[in-house]
């Protein structure tokens, strides 16, 4: 099947035009039917184009038929709504993510060989361009230790030197780099470290007509953290990027942001509230309904108050 069978848009053409009117589109990652349903909603409400992203693991989770038929059956799909393979660690994962049909795919080649991830990002590039569909590919390596996407733990920022011949190479639609940010909840010591602002303002010189894509972006609210804990949960010292520093880099041509932790920190939430309020309750559509619309709240405040997006269909 080909995305636009499913109505789903073309991603480089939402990040293009975002990159041209200085907002970015939020890519949330979903996993199950509540999560997609949260996240369209807030699409809906807003107005607001988004990307609805998958993992590697969030696929095998949901499996290809049940994905598909949930994607098929979505109901605002006419809203501008891209379906992106987020780090696919091979090329066989992202052909795979094409022919389902996906409409945009991240190779993420940054544990590897530079002149391995160049080989690999314009194999699936050259793949991925036959049928329209938008790549994204990583240069430098974000740190982070929660999830098996991060292969770093130390991290290394993106070199502005050589972004330029990279792109050029791999046929890159979009570029996601390293400032600073890493996956997971505990990607900060304290709230006061700062993106490398420097290194972005570089970056964006150098390529100035490439998205440029900011992965491990959540902010990590401290009331999602409080409520956790408050309600027999065990978090300590989890802090996120601000939202004010997620906004300078979009004003600084960053024109995509990833957000998982922030909308599992929603959900988890909302489900450890409401069964320790609710202790008699034992039907999973309850707390799940619960847990849904708190994690649409997040998608929407993250659109309107960090994105800009809102009303940009
Ligand atoms: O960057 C990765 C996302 O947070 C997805 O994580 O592989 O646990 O679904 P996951
Ligand atoms: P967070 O863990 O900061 O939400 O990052 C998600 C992400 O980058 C998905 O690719
Ligand atoms: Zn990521």
């Amino acid at each position: 099947m080909h995305y636009s069978d499913f109505g789903l848009s073309n991603t480089k053409r939402l990040l293009t035009r975002a990159l041209h009117d200085g907002y970015a589109v939020p890519a949330f990652n979903f996993y199950n039917m509540e999560t997609l349903d949260a996240i369209l909603t807030a699409a809906q409400i807003t107005q607001s184009p988004v990307i609805l992203a998958v993992s590697e693991s969030a696929l095998e989770y949901m499996g290809d038929d049940i994905l598909m038929g949930m994607i098929a059956g979505a109901k605002y799909k006419k809203n501008q709504i891209a379906l992106h393979l987020d780090h696919g660690h091979s090329f066989e994962s992202c052909k795979n993510a094409i022919d389902l049909g996906f409409s945009s795919v991240m190779f993420d080649g940054s544990a590897l060989s530079l002149s391995e991830n160049i080989k690999i990002s314009r194999r699936v590039s050259e793949y991925a361009h036959k049928f329209d569909v938008s790549v994204e590919t990583e240069l430098g390596t974000l740190a982070g230790f929660e999830d098996k996407n991060t292969k770093s733990k130390s991290g290394a920022f993106t070199d502005p030197n050589i972004v330029r011949d990279f792109v050029n190479q791999t046929k890159t639609d979009s570029l996601a780099i390293a400032i600073g940010s890493s996956h997971g909840a505990y990607k900060r010591k304290n709230k006061n470290e700062s993106l490398r602002f420097d290194i972005l303002e570089q970056i964006a010189k150098n390529i100035p007509n490439t998205p440029l894509v900011l992965h491990g972006a959540s902010t990590i609210p401290q009331k999602y953290i409080n409520t956790i804990n408050k309600f027999g949960g065990d978090m300590k010292n989890a802090y996120g990027i601000s939202p004010a520093q997620i906004r300078k880099a979009i004003s600084m041509h960053i024109a995509k942001v990833n957000f998982d932790s922030d909308l599992r920190l929603a959900f988890t939430s909302a489900v450890r509230e409401y069964l320790f309020k609710n202790k008699s309750v034992f039907n999973p559509r309850d707390y799940l309904s619960a847990a849904e619309k708190e994690m649409t709240k997040t998608c929407i405040d993250t659109i309107q108050n960090i994105m800009g997006s809102g009303y940009k269909i």
